[in-house]
C-alpha cells in the first residue's frame, strides 16, 4: 500500500506514539489534575512532558502557553470566535480552509468585516496588498502558513513584522506545516499558532492545539467551552489562568501521551531536515507529473517555498475517477476533490471538480513515488 495522504492525515505513526498511548492507558490511566493520587499525578506528568516538547518546538519560553484541544479546527474556532466582536475587522487570504472560513463566515453575519486577499493563481499572497489593507483598526489577520491544497508556504516571518508594526493580532494555522516546517512563535511575531496534532507532528487523531505568544494574555480570549479544570473547584467562575481557562473537562490523556512521543521524533530528526527530505521529494514529485502529458500540475514551482504537498488534474478525466482507481487498482492511497478549502480551488482555478492531492510524509521514499507514478500512467492510458 502506498501512502500519500498526510495532508490528511499522517500515517502510519511511529512505533514510540504507539507505546506512548498504551502506556498511558496502562500506567497513568488516571485523571490528570483532578484527583491526587499516583495515577493522576503520573498522567498530569506525561500531559505537562508533552506541552515542553512542543514548546521546545515552536520556541516558546512558556510551556503553560500551550494550550490542548481536539484538533486544529477547535484551536481556530476558539480564537475567532473567543475574541472577535462585532465591529472588528479581520484581514484573511482566499487560500484558507474552511476551518478558517467558516467561523469567519458565521461571524460575518453578526457584523464582523472580513476582507479576503485574493492570491494569485498559483496561491502566492501579494503582499503589498496585505500592506494596503492592513490599518489601525484592523484586530486580526489569520494567514495559512502551507496550504493544504497547492503546498504553497506564506512567507510568514514577513507577515509577522508587518502585522506586529499594528495592533492587530496575528492567528497562523499551522495545520500543515507544525513538524514539516520551522516555526519559531517569538522570532515570526505569532499571536496565535494554531496547530494539528495528527500531521506532521505524527500524533493521533484527536489532537492538536495552541499556542500563545508573547505578548497574549488569557484574558484577550474567551474561553468557548466552560467546566471543571481541577483547579479553583471553589468558584463558579471559569479560570483565568493557563492553560485551564481553555481546557474544561478531562483531556485525551493517551492522545496527548501519542502526540508527545511523535513531537519527540519530529525533534529528533530536525525540523529543518524533514522539510529539505519533503520539498526534494515534491520536486522529484513535480518534475514526474510534468513529464506526463495531459497533467496539470498547480501551485508554486518546486524551487519556490513549499512543503510535500501536491495538487494536479488529468485532462479528459474525473479526480474521482483517477482517486477510485488509484486505490482500487493500484492501492494508492491519497485524496481527491475540494479538500474543505473551497475559496483556494477557486484561486488557482479547480473549482468545483477539485485536484487529485498526493502529500508527501517523512517516510515517503523515491520509490513510492515511481510506483504512483507509474500507476497513474497506466490509469491514463486505459
Ligand atoms: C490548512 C488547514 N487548516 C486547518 C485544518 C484542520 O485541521 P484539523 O483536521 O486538525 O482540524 C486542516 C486540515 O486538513 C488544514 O489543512
Amino acid at each position: 500500500m502506498i501512502y500519500l495522504d498526510h495532508a490528511a492525515t499522517s500515517w502510519p505513526k511511529p512505533k514510540s506514539v504507539l507505546r506512548a498511548m498504551v502506556g498511558f492507558l496502562e500506567k497513568a490511566g488516571g485523571n490528570p489534575s483532578r484527583s491526587g493520587h499516583r495515577l493522576s499525578i503520573a498522567a498530569g506528568r506525561i500531559i505537562y512532558e508533552t506541552r515542553e516538547s512542543i514548546a521546545k518546538l515552536f520556541s516558546v519560553p512558556d510551556p503553560l502557553k500551550v494550550i490542548f484541544t481536539t484538533n486544529a479546527t477547535a484551536s481556530l474556532n476558539l480564537v475567532i470566535q473567543g475574541i472577535l466582536k462585532p465591529g472588528d475587522k479581520v484581514l484573511t487570504t482566499s487560500i484558507e480552509h474552511n476551518a478558517v472560513m467558516r467561523p469567519l463566515r458565521k461571524l460575518e453575519k453578526a457584523g464582523i468585516q472580513i476582507t479576503v486577499i485574493a492570491c494569485r493563481p498559483d496561491s502566492s499572497l501579494d503582499l503589498s496588498e496585505l500592506e494596503r489593507l492592513l490599518d489601525a483598526d484592523t484586530k486580526m489577520v489569520i494567514i495559512n502558513h502551507a496550504s493544504n491544497v497547492t503546498g504553497i508556504v506564506l512567507p510568514i516571518q514577513t507577515i509577522g513584522d508587518m502585522v506586529r508594526k499594528t495592533n492587530a493580532f496575528f492567528v497562523v494555522d499551522a495545520a500543515q506545516s507544525a513538524g514539516t516546517i520551522p516555526i519559531d512563535v517569538q522570532q515570526m511575531h505569532i499571536d496565535f499558532l494554531t496547530f494539528s496534532g495528527h500531521k506532521g507532528l505524527l500524533g493521533p487523531s484527536g489532537t492538536g492545539g495552541l499556542v500563545l505568544g508573547n505578548r497574549i494574555k488569557a484574558t484577550d480570549v474567551s474561553p468557548i467551552v466552560l467546566g471543571g479544570t481541577g483547579s479553583k473547584s471553589e468558584f463558579e467562575e471559569q479560570p483565568e489562568f493557563l492553560p485551564d481557562r481553555f481546557e474544561s473537562g478531562t483531556l485525551n490523556g493517551p492522545g496527548i501521551a501519542g502526540l508527545g512521543a511523535g513531537v519527540e521524533e519530529v525533534l529528533q530528526k530536525q525540523v529543518s531536515s524533514i522539510q529539505a527530505y519533503e520539498t526534494s521529494l515534491a520536486k522529484i514529485l513535480i518534475e514526474g507529473l510534468c513529464n506526463i502529458p495531459g497533467i496539470q500540475v498547480y501551485g508554486p514551482k518546486p524551487e519556490e517555498p513549499r512543503t510535500g504537498v501536491v495538487s494536479f488534474t488529468v485532462q479528459g478525466k474525473k479526480v474521482s475517477e483517477i482517486g477510485y482507481r488509484l486505490d482500487e487498482e493500484f492501492e494508492v492511497l491519497c485524496r481527491v476533490g475540494l479538500h474543505c478549502a473551497p475559496a483556494a480551488h477557486r484561486t488557482i482555478g479547480t473549482f468545483p471538480e477539485g485536484t487529485v492531492r498526493w502529500a508527501i510524509g517523512m517516510n515517503t521514499t523515491p520509490k513510492v513515488i515511481a510506483k504512483a507514478l507509474f500507476a497513474l500512467q497506466r490509469i491514463i492510458r486505459k
